[in-house]
């Protein structure tokens, strides 16, 4: 399934300020580090081609929390070799907080970052223009698929960069997870915007089939706490609303029946309630895919 729509700034403004929200609100950052730390560092040592460098490429790194998370736990598996970290993020402020996050963490402090502020698309058609590429020892692509106009391609282009042993890890929105409910129920109403295909880890496992590429699969659990976004005329709920529908000012811009079909599947079908709070199935996969 290809998309139509492009998204060259990435998150800027509201939408940027909706995402760190949501960050707050849900467990993502913290069961993202849970799967690294759990299941993902074993796979460093292996990484490498006996040079004295590491590459690794994030693509999409948003303000680079998870990314200063990989690169703390590689270079604890690769004592003495120097890493090279390549950034691939369309957003300008984003960039910036990781920019900053990178100055105040002593552990990235040799570490060398070459950043790119522009969109997947953009390094690819960069990198197809010169005769030879980078290539790297790990690619990630967290949570960014949805924004790309053709899955498959890019998926084939990223791991063509791979080195000989080199990995490259997707991180995604769960098939049968709340956001694929939400998503694949309100497609004509959702996909307008940034996102015009909603696709699933599940739609993702079907393009690595295609092309025959080898993957291993991890579940990371995650919630994201909704509860404010039922609560009439409450900011912090609709400032959530706008991230969840990828709609800004959503509620007060979407037709009220619409809304609140949309409102009534997030709350009966896409979450649970415990303590008297409402909690949205975020969960996610973990595709970690070889050579
Ligand atoms: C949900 S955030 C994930 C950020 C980070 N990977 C994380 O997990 O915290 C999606 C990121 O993709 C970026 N993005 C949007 N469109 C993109 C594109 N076409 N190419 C690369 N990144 C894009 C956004 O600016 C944002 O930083």
């Amino acid at each position: 399934m290809a998309s139509t729509a492009t998204n060259p700034a990435g998150y800027q403004g509201r939408y940027a300020q909706s995402f760190q929200l949501f960050l707050q609100r849900s467990t993502e950052h913290k069961s993202i580090f849970g799967f690294i730390d759990r299941i993902l560092q074993d796979e460093f040592p292996s990484l490498g081609d006996g040079k004295s460098t590491l590459n690794v490429l994030g693509v999409g790194s948003g303000g680079g929390e998870v990314d200063a998370h990989v690169l703390d736990k590689m270079q604890a598996k690769h004592p003495g070799k120097s890493i090279s970290a390549d950034v691939v993020e369309p957003s300008s402020e984003l960039i910036q907080n990781f920019k900053a996050l990178v100055a105040k963490t002593p552990n990235l402090e040799n570490i060398t970052f070459n950043w790119h502020t522009m969109t997947s698309s953009e390094y690819e058609n960069q990198v197809k223009d010169k005769k030879e590429a980078k290539r790297f020892d790990f690619i990630h692509m967290i949570q960014m698929l949805y924004y790309v106009e053709d899955y498959s391609a890019t998926i084939k282009f990223f791991h063509s960069l791979l080195k000989q042993k080199g990995k490259l890890l997707i991180i995604h929105e769960s098939a049968n997870s709340g956001w694929e409910i939400l998503w694949k129920t309100y497609k004509e109403a959702l996909c307008s915007n940034t996102i015009s295909a909603y696709q699933s880890a599940g739609d993702i496992k079907v393009h690595l089939e295609n092309l025959g590429l080898k993957y291993e699969e991890h579940d990371i659990p995650n919630t994201l706490d909704i509860t404010e976004c039922f609560i009439e005329g409450n900011e912090t709920g609709q400032l959530l609303l706008d991230f969840m529908t990828d709609k800004p000012y959503f509620y007060e811009k979407t037709p009220p029946d619409l809304r609140a079909g949309i409102l009534d599947l997030m709350r009966n079908k896409c979450s649970t309630e415990r303590d008297g709070r409402i909690i949205f199935n975020g969960n996610l996969t973990a595709l970690l895919i070889h050579p």
